[in-house]
């Protein structure tokens, strides 16, 4: 397997030009040159797995209450744009599966991060895998990830052969190394704002890609490649695409 990673990932689609976890956004990244997206996929009460990022939906809908409390005929009455921008009134919140599409369609690569309600790690990586492989063959253009130890586990159970990565959150468990080798991860995925150039120097340890997640500024962008991050989850991808060396 070659997992092919570029350097810049349109964070949540392309989240600091359209609303996060979009077809739009989506859409978006691949108009402006991204070669991959990441985006969140929690499941409805329907088991539906669709993009979202909160467990509530104040945030980027015109609603209130938990994402897990609606069905997919419920999640899809939402106007998930309007909170960013008018012109994005009327967006809906896209299934994974009308995702994949898309990516599909504009020849785009995937960081799919699972992002569990608490309680449901294992039903969603298994709900979202199983649509993931019935779309999905290209092995070298996917990452599954997640914060959640059980959803990266049962990622490994159901389908070892897609490329796992380990993400980590600002304050790194201590046994990090260890999770990293028992969930055979292909990457470690840092907080590229918090960490320090010695816990880069630590992940460096394991040779495996270190992609950083959320960075909107060049110049942290340049320090971090200058400690040996390897890629970087950016909101804005234009503003990192000039300041960084090219590896290729
Ligand atoms: O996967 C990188 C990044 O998306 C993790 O944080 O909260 O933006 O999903 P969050
Ligand atoms: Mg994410």
């Amino acid at each position: 397997m070659a997992l092919h990673i570029p350097q810049i990932i349109g964070h949540r689609g392309c989240a600091g030009y359209a609303p996060e976890n979009t077809l739009e956004g989506i859409h978006t990244a691949a108009d402006m040159g991204i070669e991959w997206v990441e985006f969140d996929v929690k499941l409805t009460k329907d088991q539906v797995p669709v993009l979202f990022h909160d467990e509530t939906l104040e945030r980027t809908t015109n609603s209130s209450g938990n994402v897990k409390d609606l069905t997919l005929a419920e999640i899809k009455e939402l106007d998930a744009g309007s909170w960013f921008a008018e012109g994005f009134f009327g967006v809906t919140v896209p299934t994974l599966e009308e995702a994949l599409e898309v990516l599909l369609e504009r020849n785009l690569g995937l960081n799919l991060e699972i992002k569990p309600c608490p309680g449901r790690e294992k039903e969603t990586a298994e709900v979202a895998l199983d649509i993931l492989s019935s779309i999905w063959d290209d092995h070298n253009r996917v990452l599954i990830s997640s914060f959640q130890h059980v959803s990266l586990e049962t990622s490994m159970d159901m389908a070892s052969d897609w490329s796992r990565g380990l993400l980590l959150p600002a304050e790194w468990p201590e046994n990090w190394k260890e999770l990293a080798e028992y969930l055979q991860v292909s990457t470690i995925n840092i907080n590229g704002n918090e960490v320090t150039q010695e816990q880069v120097e630590e992940a460096l340890e394991l040779e495996k890609p270190i992609l950083a997640y959320t960075i909107n500024d060049s110049s942290r962008a340049r320090y971090l490649q200058s400690w040996g991050v390897d890629g970087f989850f950016s909101d804005t991808p234009d503003e990192l695409q000039d300041g960084l060396f090219s590896v290729h």
